[in-house]
């Protein structure tokens, strides 16, 4: 119970590795504030969870939806310590550059990369202001571009490499102010989004995310992506 008095808001935190990475943060004594786009699954999710769980209607491609839910959020917490951008679409068909979906891209990247910075945009001024914040960026080894060695799910892979260069200019922007932001790849998990063929579960899935979103008092770790708690390259 290393983390008692610290609250997190984990986007998409009522189902796949978003669950998973709320209940280990409870079980770490964070209290979680569980975002999902309707209220009865955050609901139910923190019942599952148990207490320290509280739900919170959350739509990040909506800046209406964040405003309010961080409203809501502060209002019944006092403040957010820990944001981890973990609300993630994967749309693409079998379309490859230099062929383009553009509908296809736009939602994408309204929920991959502009969700994750609408949530900053609003929760990382009270951070600054407390001089403490964690803010872990869930992104995948799909967006690195030391990896991008053919043009398979592009719209996706384009977010989380956008993602990728969010964090890196958050993490300059905020050097000095106790507010850490970094990069997790929770690799291939059983999820909605990862299918029920992949090879870890959404604990292992969630560790790396859970560690930046933990990383104690005094740790200097930021602009930084990690898979398996290693550095991976961007
Ligand atoms: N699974 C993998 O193999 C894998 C690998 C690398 C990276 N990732 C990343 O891990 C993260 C979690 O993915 P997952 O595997 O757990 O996927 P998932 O089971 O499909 O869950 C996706 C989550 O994102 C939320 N979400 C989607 N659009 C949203 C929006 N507009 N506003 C708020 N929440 C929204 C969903 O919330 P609702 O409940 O409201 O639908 C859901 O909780 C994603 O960022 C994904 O890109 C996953």
């Amino acid at each position: 119970m290393r983390h008692g008095g610290r609250t997190a808001l984990v986007t998409g935190g009522a189902r796949g590795i978003g669950l998973e990475m709320c209940r280990q943060l409870a079980a770490q004594g964070l209290r979680v504030l569980v975002g999902a786009r309707g209220r009865e699954a955050a609901e139910e999710a923190c019942r599952a969870i148990g207490p320290a769980a509280l739900p919170l209607a959350l739509d990040v491609t909506s800046a209406k939806s964040v405003t309010e839910a961080v409203r809501e959020a502060t209002g019944l917490t006092g403040g957010i310590d820990v944001l981890v951008n973990n609300a993630g679409v994967s749309l693409d068909r079998e379309l490859r550059p230099p062929y383009v979906d553009e509908d296809i891209l736009r939602a994408t990247l309204d929920t991959n990369l502009t969700g994750a910075w609408r949530m900053a945009e609003v929760v990382v001024p009270g951070m600054v202001e407390a001089g403490y914040g964690r803010v872990v960026n869930v992104t995948s080894s799909y967006g690195s571009l030391a990896l991008m060695d053919s043009g398979r799910h592009p719209a996706y892979r384009i977010s989380k490499a956008s993602l990728n260069a969010l964090t890196r200019m958050l993490a300059a922007e905020l050097s000095g102010t106790g507010v850490l932001v970094n990069a997790a790849d929770p690799g291939w998990t059983r999820s909605g989004m990862g299918g029920p063929s992949a090879p870890r579960g959404p604990a292992e899935g969630a560790d790396t995310p859970v560690w930046l979103a933990t990383l104690p008092e005094g740790d200097e770790t930021t602009g930084r992506l990690f898979a398996d708690r290693r550095p991976l390259p961007w």
